[in-house]
């Protein structure tokens, strides 16, 4: 008997979204087979009709818009808005590589020899296995899944087992795009499974990229064995995005910035604000107006327009109130009318809904963290953020490098010269100015550095170099065996001469 996998809402405990069926490993590896028997046909359609299809699938979501909103909503507790603003991110990703289609540009490039002519080609990788996690439930996957197709390759997603609905509602956006039979595979498994599944599959040499996006343990493992089969994993791990507040900056829309980034999605987003780093001049009336804003927020039913909803899932709630352990006798906590969980018993004043009714957290700043608290280099995947004071500029530096994450990160200020030396200096892949750490745009290399990721980009074309390789072509036409480096024309200069 096939395992059942049975989706809640988190916000509404009572309602089951959805049930499937979870593989087991031989499942996994079933999947990537089946993709590896259809992928040189797919990959033999000109990339140009692969493009029609991915055009089919951005007109498809935006007939299905609401839908699918709806669904992710219902699903992870996302509000409306924020699920709405997801959706476009995948019609975005979609109008994007529809193009592409008719670029997949490689280069000609000049021989030394006459005769000869040299060409790079991008030739899909093959096989792509994504494994998502289900905060961004359908964008993230898109993310892998539209270029992975357009590129000329077969897939076998993994979608978080909290949102496997949204998942089968864009997999079957996806198929009837006109995406042929075998290329596409969608399972459900629990992570261990997945995990035995993909070693067995990439020991069976079926699997050419893994696409992974979650946590940082768990990226870590993926990239080793990806790594003893000789493969680069596409990884997008976690964050402790930092978010400057210089000086001389607007500290109105600071706070609008810190609000958005740090409570939207629940605190839940890879690119959540972790720490603000505050300018002693303005900390204050940061810390004062940002504990205001917060106090005020609606919170509750994710269909109303609130802040945030519930939390992703059950899992997420207790994983961050044991974070909320890390709270120490120097901080000062606000923002709410209690910590933890929102409950009756344990009300948040104003909520929206009834809190007994799904698994909600309340919202809570924690001022005064210095460098050395465990909770200025931790994750916490929730809706908690540290305030920190510092009085210079390598003080707010070595706060925002000094976890060792790089996902996301921010400055507010009026001066170029500030903002500049801060994005030369921090060592996140992408740094906002005078906006929030969330909120990249769909065309935008996507990706982290140290405990974020190895280097790998989504998004734009800078995703294509994980979802194709180059190959170097050369053409001699000379009629003879022209010897690279030995059989080049030379040309004698005067190198005596002067003016
Ligand atoms: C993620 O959290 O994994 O920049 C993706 C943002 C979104 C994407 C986040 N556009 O917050």
């Amino acid at each position: 008997m096939a395992t059942r996998i049975v989706s809640t809402n988190p916000a509404r405990l009572d309602h089951v979204v959805g049930e499937f069926d979870a593989v087991e490993p031989d499942g996994f590896v079933d999947a990537c087979r089946s993709a590896r028997a259809a992928q040189a046909e797919w990959a033999a359609v000109p990339a140009p009709v692969r493009g029609r299809v991915i055009a089919n699938l951005g007109r498809l979501v935006e007939a299905n818009f609401e839908a699918l909103a709806r669904l992710v909503t219902d699903e992870i507790g996302k509000p409306i808005a924020e699920a709405r603003g997801e959706v476009q991110e995948v019609v975005d990703t979609c109008d994007f590589f529809l193009g592409e289609g008719r670029r997949l540009y490689g280069q000609t490039v000049p021989s030394e020899m006459p005769d000869k002519t040299l060409l790079t080609r991008r030739r899909p990788v093959g096989v792509v296995a994504v494994i998502t996690a289900g905060n961004f439930p359908v964008a993230v996957p898109s993310w892998y899944i539209v270029p992975a197709l357009l590129c000329g390759n077969a897939f076998v997603w993994k979608p978080a087992d909290y949102a496997p609905a949204a998942a089968d509602a864009l997999f079957r956006l996806v198929r009837a795009a006109g995406v042929p039979d075998g290329v596409a595979h969608l399972v459900h498994a629990d992570g261990a499974t997945t995990f035995a599944g993909l070693e067995a599959a990439l020991e069976a040499g079926l699997v050419d990229k893994v696409g992974f996006t979650g946590s940082t343990t768990v990226g870590r493992r993926i990239g080793e064995l990806c790594g003893r089969h000789l493969q680069s994993a596409c990884l997008e791990l976690g964050g402790k995005n930092p978010m400057v507040v210089w000086e001389d900056a607007e500290v109105d829309l600071a706070v609008e910035g810190a609000l958005f980034s740090g409570f939207g999605t629940a605190g839940q987003r890879c690119t959540s604000l972790g720490t603000a780093i505050v300018h002693h001049s303005v900390h204050d009336e940061f810390l004062a107006k940002l504990t205001a804003a917060v106090e005020s927020a609606a919170i509750g039913d994710p269909t109303q327009p609130v802040l945030y909803g519930p939390m992703l899932d059950e899992k997420f709630a207790a994983g961050f109130e044991k974070h909320l352990d890390l709270v120490r006798g120097h901080h000062a906590v606000s923002g709410s009318t209690g910590v933890g969980r929102i409950t009756g018993e344990n009300p948040r004043a104003g909520f929206v809904g009834d809190p007994d009714a799904g698994v909600y957290c309340h919202p809570t700043i924690v001022a005064g963290v210095r460098l050395d608290d465990e909770l200025a280099n931790t994750e916490t995947f929730g809706p908690m953020v540290g305030v920190a004071t510092v009085g210079s500029f390598e003080e707010a530096l070595a706060f925002a490098n000094g976890h060792g994450y790089g996902l996301s990160s921010s400055i507010y200020t009026t001066s170029p010269k500030t903002a500049f030396r801060f994005q030369e200096r921090v060592s996140a892949g992408m740094v906002s100015i005078n906006n929030s750490t969330s909120g990249a745009e769909a065309h935008l290399p996507f990706g982290g550095n140290g405990k974020s990721g190895n280097g790998s980009r989504q998004s734009g074309q800078w995703v294509l170099e994980q979802m194709t390789r180059w190959q170097a072509v050369n053409w001699d036409y000379s009629g003879r065996l022209q010897r690279a480096q030995m059989d080049t024309m030379s040309i004698t200069p005067d190198m005596a001469f002067r003016l």
